[in-house]
């Protein structure tokens, strides 16, 4: 019976990501044709999917290697963790984290013209972000030739850079204190 960790389910997963790409990049351009009045929130409401999709991946990444940290390499669960990882780095965080870029970026021209204390603090700390996102993909690389080195303690610790960093970005971004 074929397995989730098999070649073939990862492929259907990586066309149905391919697909959520090409229907947002559709559905952007489609805005821009039509151009209705609220485009600006139109843009917004994408951002936060995009937002909720990398934040999701970067909570759930540093869990997984706690639980890989402790599997025997070779064994049957770190042979399945490499694949939950690779797929989650692939399919869902690094599109995510591109899409998040583009349209804050997009957000942070059209109506701010980048000015604005609050938005280079918030800028500051989303690159901070994509600092932690690059230090797990590196992992992900580790894990897979069996050469994590690091502890589950680290691991666990590891969990709430991306935790602190999200509040301050949206108390940033909502109550923009300066
Ligand atoms: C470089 C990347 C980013 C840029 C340039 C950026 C920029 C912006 C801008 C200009 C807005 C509109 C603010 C407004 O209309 O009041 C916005 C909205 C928002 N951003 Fe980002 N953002 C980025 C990444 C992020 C990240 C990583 C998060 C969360 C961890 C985030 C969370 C939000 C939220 C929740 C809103 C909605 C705020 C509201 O409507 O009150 N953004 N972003």
């Amino acid at each position: 019976m074929e397995k989730q960790t098999d070649e073939r389910p990862g492929v259907y997963a990586r066309r149905r990501a391919h697909f959520a790409l090409i229907f947002f990049a559709l559905l952007g351009i489609g805005l821009f044709v039509w151009n209705p009045d609220n485009l600006y929130l139109w843009i917004k409401a994408l951002h936060i999917i995009a937002v909720i999709s990398w934040m999701a991946g970067l909570f759930y990444m540093p869990r997984l290697f706690i639980y890989h940290t402790d599997a025997e390499p070779g064994s049957v669960q770190s042979e399945t963790f490499k694949v939950m990882e690779r797929r989650l780095l692939r399919i869902i965080m690094n599109p995510a984290m591109m899409l998040t870029w583009i349209l804050g970026l997009y957000l942070a021209w059209s109506v701010y013209g980048f000015q604005g204390g609050w938005l280079h603090a918030k800028i500051a700390l989303v690159v901070l972000l994509t600092v932690v996102h690059v230090f797990f993909s590196r992992a992900v690389r580790a894990f897979e030739r069996d050469e994590n080195r690091r502890s589950a303690r680290y691991w666990r610790f590891m969990n709430e850079a991306p935790t602190v960093l999200m509040i301050l970005i949206v108390i940033l971004v909502v109550v923009k204190p300066f």
